[in-house]
């Protein structure tokens, strides 16, 4: 269906893709992985429009009807619709200000009354079918889209990608284009994505699909392109690897399986006590990390897994209860008596809380605090940018430099980059929330490395995250959170992915 060929984009001090081709097939799921940073997004958009290839890159399109293919310019964003190709970007590209419907209706035009008004009550009853068709339907269309859940801002940019289009200008999707839609859904969501793509794959729509989580490459592609440094070093069909070669192909070398230090949980020392805290989706929750404990969070969406972290680290306004960190309360609101405390934390949401997509990576992973900077009441900017530059090193974060705009970096980089922030206060506790969200299997483990040693030395750690692999490989207790409250422990031999799925659902849902 669609050819590319000696696809090449450099970027100032930096090769982000080199020579690179590419054939995806009609009615095939075709997977695109790589390590931070390989050059998958932009790839994405360059096919998009959005960047313009170094030098010349042919590609080619089947045309709907059949015949001779049809030629086009991949700087030419606007071809891409009339061909059929639709976008699932890896920052959603939604407008955060408008409602789920009137985002739909950006892709696909509004409906329009006599005198060109637009029919809203249309444009609403149109966007609830397009979330129902997809499975997701539980939220008011009229909302702006900066108030919804990361899982839900992903429903609608999936909704808007598939939605069939009634323009002539426009023809209806045939290669669907999937930038890590899965890195902010909890699993049930994912199944209900999967479904969703089948039924496109049987309809002979091609996807072109990126992720980092090799298991859903396992469950749905046919095969799959992998990119190391910008440049294709292979695509295979699926039924060809395993989840060891494909990593293999990945990092280029063979990951070694961790020692972890062994634990050293000092069961006086409380680091976190969280009494009777009540908020946003959580009813009630107490909870206890001790130093050198990493505690896990699981739980499916509304479950209050969600706002657990914004609770704790006083971001999210709390009804009742309290927290306190290392015996001091911490009340909401107060980033600076957590700090004080000795917590650091790593948002979930990276674009709207993390990062400062303008300032320099070194500003990023120092603006937690630069008192440590400070040389006779002036800010010694070498010496910041000097603790920049180790920080990049030693999480190997892939940017042009340190002075380099944190935005430009890929996702995977930005959020390495907020690890580095969190990291380099030394925290007494560290509370993350989907903390590898975006992050490529060998940075993964290097980062759960860097966390076993963080609580090997004392540091208590709260994961809360959707992801039960990671649960399972990091944590030593995992708080199974139910409808705003924590209904199961797991720990030892308890804790397995099974476990904690099994936990996650209702009695009622968990008999099928
Ligand atoms: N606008 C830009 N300006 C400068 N460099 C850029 C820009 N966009 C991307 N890059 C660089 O190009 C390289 C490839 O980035 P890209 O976003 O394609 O990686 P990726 O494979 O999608 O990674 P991830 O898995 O982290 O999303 C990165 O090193 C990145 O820093
Ligand atoms: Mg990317």
């Amino acid at each position: 269906m669609l050819t590319i060929e000696h696809l090449a984009k450099h970027f100032p001090g930096q090769i982000a893709l080199d020579d690179v081709d590419l054939e995806i097939a009609a009615g095939q799921i075709h997977a695109l992985v790589g390590q931070n940073g390989s050059g998958k997004s932009t790839l994405i958009k360059c096919l998009a429009g959005y960047h313009e290839p170094t030098g010349d890159a042919p590609a080619t399109f089947a045309p709907p009807s059949g015949g001779s293919a049809v030629r086009f310019d991949l700087a030419g964003g606007a071809a891409v619709d009339r061909v059929g190709i639709r976008f699932v970007h890896q920052d959603l590209a939604l407008v955060d200000g408008m409602s789920a419907a009137e985002n739909l209706a950006l892709g696909s035009g509004f409906t329009t009354a006599r005198m060109g008004r637009i029919r809203w009550s249309a444009e609403v009853a149109r966007a609830e079918a397009a979330l129902s068709d997809l499975g997701f339907a539980d939220f008011d269309v009229r909302l702006p889209v900066g108030a919804l859940t990361p899982a839900q801002k992903t429903a609608v940019a999936i909704a808007r990608a598939v939605a069939e289009s009634d323009d002539p200008a426009k023809s209806n999707v045939r290669l669907l284009i999937l930038d890590e839609p899965t890195a902010s859904l909890p699993g049930d969501d994912v199944v209900r994505l999967f479904t969703a793509l089948e039924q496109l794959k049987a309809r002979g729509v091609a996807i072109l699909y990126v992720s980092h989580h090799l298991d859903e490459i396992f469950r749905i592609a046919d095969v799959v392109t992998v990119l190391r440094d910008g440049r294709r070093v292979a695509t295979k069909p699926i039924a060809e690897l395993d989840h060891g070669s494909l990593i293999e192909l990945m990092i280029g070398r063979e990951m070694a399986a961790v020692e972890r230090p062994p634990v050293s949980i000092t069961e006086s020392s409380r680091a976190l006590v969280v009494r009777g805290l009540e908020g946003g989706t959580v009813r009630r929750l107490d909870l206890d990390v001790r130093a050198g404990e990493i505690v896990g969070v699981a739980g499916i969406t509304g479950s209050g897994r969600e706002d657990v972290v914004g609770l704790i680290i006083g971001q999210t306004p709390s009804a009742s209860g309290s927290v306190s960190v290392g015996g001091q309360p911490v009340p909401p609101y107060r980033p600076r008596a957590g700090i004080a405390a000795g917590m650091a934390s790593l948002p979930g949401d990276r674009k709207r809380l993390g990062i400062v997509p303008l300032l320099p990576v070194a500003d990023n992973i120092t603006l937690g605090n630069v008192e440590g900077h400070w040389r006779r009441g002036r800010l010694d900017r070498n010496a910041e940018l000097h603790e920049a530059r180790e920080w990049v090193e030693r999480l190997s974060i892939i940017t042009a430099g340190v002075l380099a705009p944190i935005g430009v970096l890929s996702g995977g980089n930005q959020q390495k980059a907020l690890f580095a922030r969190a990291l380099r206060m030394a925290p007494g506790l560290l509370v993350l929330d989907e903390p590898t969200h975006g992050i490529d299997v060998g940075a993964k483990a290097d980062i759960h490395e860097l966390l076993d040693h963080a609580a090997a030395d004392g540091a208590a750690v709260l994961v809360a995250t959707t992801d039960t692999e990671e649960l399972v490989r990091l944590t030593h207790r995992v708080v199974v959170m139910r409808g705003g409250e924590a209904v199961a422990e797991l720990s030892g031999a308890d804790l397995t992915v099974a476990s904690i799925e099994h936990a996650q659902l209702a009695p009622e849902e968990a008999i099928v």
